[in-house]
This record gives structure tokens, sequence and C-alpha cells, in this order.
């Protein structure tokens, strides 16, 4: 029996997206256990409450689940009934009014998580500084990442009519842009903010086991890859974090590579591994955890941040 496996009475989730959230669950809830338990939580952008629930049952003491669309929140009454639910409050509302009023109360939160999120935004700074200032020492983020190894923040456009999407930004809006950043894109903003990040290794995953996790396996020419990682607070560091990201970048030119040029045409040039050739990260040591995989994707699996400082090693 895993996590999920009680929704599959819901019509609404099939036997493929159980298999799905029960393996997003031992990536996005299994390695935080310790950081969750007894802790406030901020779960933003909550959908039908679905982590939220998975917030709570993993130890939270109070889960607040922000989401702006009613008609998704209310299918959080279906769910069973207990402590696991008592614990979970939602608060209806854009994010981008819901945070202001927390902050103006001065709430805190233990851990904030966003699943799913991040990339139906296009105020990332602003989200994060929000956030920073409700003062988690753990920010989890699943999110799809731009694959380019630049700081960037890629432009799309997406339906409002979804509802996993971005909400209308202005009225009668029906598409709206938002914006997919790159992992480096995460880290400076992440470091900026006091915050070091630590990438989930779903490369840990055998093959077979990867059935159903569309997005996070993704290979070029795809642009755009899933990913999950945690953003702790790195208070009491000797060198601000941003300059140890800065530091680090400079320290490693973009490798690129070059392929033959083709007759009558210029040949593209392509980072190798677009994406995860960079191992960007704050005051931080890469470090394999045991059992961590080694290339083909060079971006170490799971980074971790230390407070030393020191270069990252090659991957
Ligand atoms: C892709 S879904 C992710 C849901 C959930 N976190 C999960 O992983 O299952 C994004 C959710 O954010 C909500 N949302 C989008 N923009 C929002 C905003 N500005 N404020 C609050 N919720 C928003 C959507 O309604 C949707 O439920």
């Amino acid at each position: 029996m895993e996590f999920f496996d009680f929704l599959g009475k819901d019509p609404r989730y099939g036997r493929h997206s159980l298999n799905r959230l029960n393996k997003r669950h031992r990536f996005l809830i299994e390695p935080y256990l310790a950081d969750i338990d007894g802790s406030s939580v901020l779960d933003i952008g909550a959908y039908d409450g679905r982590w939220s629930y998975a917030l709570s049952q993993a130890g939270a003491r109070e889960v607040v689940a922000v989401e702006a669309r009613e008609e998704s929140m209310v299918r959080f009454e279906s769910y069973p009934p207990g402590p696991a639910k008592d614990r979970v409050r939602f608060v209806k509302g854009d994010v981008q009014d819901v945070l202001p009023r927390m902050i103006a109360d001065a709430t805190r939160f233990d851990v904030v998580a966003l699943f799913g999120f991040l990339y139906h935004v296009m105020d990332h700074y602003h989200l994060l500084q929000q956030i920073a200032r409700l003062s988690p020492r753990l920010v989890i983020i699943d999110s799809e990442f731009t694959m380019s190894p630049r700081p960037v923040i890629r432009l799309v456009r997406e339906k409002t009519d979804n509802d996993h999407n971005s909400i209308a930004r202005v009225p009668g809006q029906t598409k709206a842009p938002v914006g997919i950043p790159s992992k480096l894109a995460l880290t400076w903003m992440a470091a900026s903010l006091g915050y070091g990040v630590e990438w989930a290794d779903w490369e840990s995953l055998k093959p077979r086991e990867r059935r159903g996790l569309d997005g996070y396996f993704t290979q070029p020419p795809g642009w755009k890859r899933r990913e999950t990682c945690a953003l702790r607070s790195v208070e009491g560091s000797a060198q601000d974090p941003a300059d140890q990201a800065d530091a680090w970048r400079l320290s490693r030119p973009l490798r690129t590579r070059r392929t033959r040029r083709t007759p009558g045409g210029r040949a593209p040039r392509s980072p190798v591994e677009p994406g995860r050739a960079q191992g960007p990260t704050t005051r931080t040591t890469f470090r394999h955890v045991p059992g961590a995989s080694d290339p083909p994707r060079p971006w170490p699996g799971r980074a971790r941040c230390t407070a030393h400082g020191q270069r990252p090693a090659r991957a």
C-alpha cells in the first residue's frame, strides 16, 4: 500500500496518476520527513489539497493550503476524515494577495511547499522574496525547469481555463504569460535571499521505475524538465551566498559542445547536457550522496549545500 492509494476510490484519479503521485511522494515528501515533523507548513497552489494532506500525514503540526480556484479546493472535502485532514486549513485566494496579508500579520512557517507552481508564475523573484519573509527554514520545490545552463527564465503562455494553470492575471485573460526558470536562475534568486539549493536525484530511480514519470527524464531536443529541490536557509554564513554563487559561476565558464558545421549552414552550438551540465549552487560543495548516480547526468544528483564555500567538484 503506497501513500496515495487511498485516492483510488476517487474516479478522478486513475491508476496512472496514482502511480505517478506515489513515486513523486518518495522524492517530494520522504526525504524531508524530519523537517516536516512538528512543523507549520504552507502549501502554495494546493489544488485539491493532495500534497497538503500528504504533508499533514507526514507529521506537520498544521498545513495552510493556498489555492485560488474554489472548484479545486472543495474536492478536499471528499478526503478521508481524521487528524491529518483536520490539520489542513485552506485559504482561498491569489497567492499575490494572500502572502502580503500573512507578512503583514507576521505569520511564520517552518516549511513551504511549491509543488507544480513555480512554472505557473511570472514573478518568481517577488514570490520567493515574499516566501523568504515568512522565514521558512526549508522550501521544497517541484517544478519544470528550462534545460539551459544559463541563468534564464523562458516565457510561455498557458491557457487559464485549465485548472492546473495560472489564473487569469487580467480580466478576461484566456492565455497568461508564465516563466519557466533554469536551475541556475533559481539558484541565483535563492542565494540572494539566503538560501542554498539541494537537488533531488531522480537519476537514482532505476529505468524500469521511471514509467509514468513523464517530464522528469526529458532529454534534448526537449527544452524543459521537471526537477525537485530544497531551498535551505543558510543563516550565519561567513560569506554572502549570492557572492558564492557568483564566484562559482565565474569560475566555470559555459562549456559547449561544438558540432561540425554543415555545408551552407551554421552549426548549432548546444550546451553539454543542457540544464544539468552546470551544477550551480551556492556555498556549495557538490557531494554525491551514497547511491547517487554518476553521469550521464553530469549535474550531481543531489547537491548538498555546505558552509565551506568550496568549489563544486567536477561531475
Ligand atoms: C499545477 S497545479 C499544482 C497543484 C498541486 N500543488 C499539486 O502539485 O498537485 C497549480 C495550482 O496552482 C493554482 N494557482 C495558480 N495560480 C495561482 C495563484 N496566483 N494563486 C493561488 N493559486 C494559484 C492552480 O489553481 C492550481 O491548482
